[in-house]
């Protein structure tokens, strides 16, 4: 009795020193072969066990040829951890980029870039910077033509419309 008591003290202290925070600043820059101004959305995502979940903002620009991202993201761990640590101390770390680098006139494209595994270390920040070729790269998404085309929107192409409106 007085063994487990000692054992579950000892991993409530366990527990609570394993809380962790990680950061990640990347970089890097994306190449586009079109000779097109092309737009993206570059965000950081963490691979998990249950979900996967973005760290931190997006970064959105645009360029032709190549351009630059900067994306920063960091996670916490809580003492649930604990098991995972026994399992897998890594991050799976990925980059989720949309862009429209492709012969097409408004055609996104969703490419995961994975960084890879990064050790699990409180206070640890981690640089990284990387050439990605976005040319054709990732899965295609809808057209913002087919939205449109879709009739969803509806139009107002009349300035006095708003009046005009109700009573057709
Ligand atoms: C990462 O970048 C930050 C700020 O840009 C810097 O303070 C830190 O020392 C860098 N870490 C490494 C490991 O290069
Ligand atoms: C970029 O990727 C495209 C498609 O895979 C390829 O044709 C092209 O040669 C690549 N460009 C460079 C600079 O690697």
């Amino acid at each position: 009795m007085l063994k487990f008591f000692v054992f579950f003290l000892f991993c409530t202290s366990c527990l609570i020193q394993v809380e962790t925070l990680t950061k990640f600043r990347v970089g890097g820059t994306l190449t586009c072969d079109y000779n097109k101004k092309f737009e993206y959305l570059v965000t950081l995502f963490e691979d998990d066990i249950l979900y996967d979940e973005p760290m931190g903002i997006g970064s959105t620009g645009h360029g032709r040829g190549s351009s630059s991202f900067n994306v920063q993201g960091q996670d916490t761990d809580d003492g649930w951890v604990i098991l995972w640590v026994l399992l897998d101390n890594t991050f799976e770390v990925y980059l989720k980029i949309a862009h429209n680098c492709n012969k097409y006139d408004n055609l996104w494209q969703t490419y995961i870039y994975y960084m890879g595994d990064f050790p699990i270390k409180d206070g640890e920040v981690y640089n990284r910077s990387y050439n990605i070729n976005v040319t054709d790269a990732g899965v295609k998404g809808r057209t913002k033509r087919e939205l449109i085309e879709s009739g969803e929107f509806p139009e107002f192409h009349n300035k006095d419309s708003d009046l005009a409106f109700p009573l057709k």
